[in-house]
């Protein structure tokens, strides 16, 4: 099994299921646990933990490593979390032929518990869920400008049906007014967090330098950020977060760069905890249809970090509902990028022997 030495174990209250409607033995959860990693998450802070308990996978908010000011009310850390759920669903499903029936925030009583998953037992993985896994374990974040190449309307369209739930959606904002509301909102958010001196230093503490960290396994390294060089700077409407804050990129980026992303915004009806984990959920399919049809893309989360970026954001575009998320979509410049940014092992986020004393771990 994958990085299972050091579990955290409490002997007596492990149940191994066997048999074929009994649940997730410890191998199989290791194995959905270990692709769900593979989400994307805020700063890449991987802010969730995995309990496996007679059978079913519960998936916990790990608090310990929510963002205090780029994500003071748990926004970021949900739609992360919200991105995991849908992974691991698709590794239930795609890798371990044991499709999960996903129960969201089942209890009430705990608000961190954010979702139980229970195997409703063995079944034949179809084309669909295989081939979205494997784009799922193989896409990255592309932080580097897009070619010129447009996105069709047809592609868009599938982009949107492949998003799009009960309680969640995507708008893609076309036409100068609104993309001029855009740019200003995100613009504006972008100011904000920069011109913070504790979003600069908390930024920094989340960047992995080679040179000081040489094995991460959590945080943004160097090879996932552009180096903008002087007098080379990007002409963008809509700003990107700019990682070279605190760390030196190391992604070139040669020739004075233009921007022609799409913007999709993922939206859902409210702005509770259940809206943005059902945004994160909404976040990894658009990743995925996107990653399929051999687009590149990348979450842009400055414009919804805070409720009142939200609010803002919504006023100025007119929208009914509630912009969660945002994502910039577009024709890679070269080939589609490898997953390049680290992940904790599945050791120090699945638990699979019970209640760990005293709560949960530290990081
Ligand atoms: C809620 C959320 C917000 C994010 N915000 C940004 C952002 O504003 N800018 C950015 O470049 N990447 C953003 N990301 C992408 C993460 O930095 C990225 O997923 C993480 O570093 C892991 O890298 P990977 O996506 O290449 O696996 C965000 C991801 C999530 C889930």
């Amino acid at each position: 099994m994958p990085g299972d030495e050091g579990l955290s174990r409490n002997p007596g209250s492990l149940v191994t299921p066997s048999g074929p409607d009994a649940g997730y033995d410890l191998d199989t959860a290791a194995a959905i646990v270990e692709a769900a990693g593979r989400a994307p998450s805020i700063h890449n802070t991987q802010p969730w933990r995995w309990q496996l308990r007679d059978g079913a996978l519960l998936l916990r908010a790990d608090r310990s490593r929510q963002l205090d000011v780029a994500d003071p009310d748990g926004h970021s850390l949900l739609i992360s979390c919200g991105a995991a759920l849908s992974l691991a669903a698709l590794a239930a499903e795609g890798g371990a032929g044991r499709p999960a029936k996903v129960e969201r925030f089942p209890d009430a009583a705990d608000p961190d518990l954010l979702a139980r998953l229970t195997s409703a037992g063995p079944q034949e993985p179809s084309g669909q869920a295989l081939q979205d896994l494997e784009a799922a374990l193989a896409r990255a974040s592309d932080r580097r400008p897009f070619s010129r190449e447009a996105v069709d309307q047809e592609t868009l369209e599938q982009l949107r049906a492949a998003a799009r739930a009960e309680d969640a959606y995507v708008d893609f904002p076309h036409g100068r007014d609104k993309l001029i509301a855009l740019a200003v909102a995100v613009s504006f958010a972008d100011r904000e967090e920069r011109d913070d001196e504790a979003y600069q230093a908390e930024m920094r503490r989340w960047l992995r330098d080679p040179a000081v960290h040489p094995e991460p396994v959590d945080g943004v390294v160097a090879t996932a950020v552009p180096h903008v060089q002087p007098g080379h700077a990007r002409h963008t409407d809509v700003p990107v977060r700019d990682f070279e804050l605190g760390v030196g990129g190391a992604q070139l980026i040669e020739q004075d760069a233009d921007e022609y992303a799409v913007n999709a915004v993922v939206m859902t009806p409210g702005d509770q905890p259940v809206d943005h984990l059902a945004a994160g959920e909404a976040l990894m399919r658009l990743t995925v249809a996107a990653q399929r049809r051999g687009l590149a893309s990348c979450p842009l989360s400055q414009p919804v970090d805070l409720a009142a970026f939200r609010v803002r954001l919504q006023n100025s575009m007119g929208w009914v509902g509630v912009p969660q998320m945002m994502l910039r979509i577009g024709h890679p410049t070269g080939a589609l990028l490898t997953p390049s940014t680290p992940r904790r092992p599945v050791s120090a986020v699945l638990d699979a022997w019970g209640p760990v004393p005293g709560g949960m771990e530290d990081r």
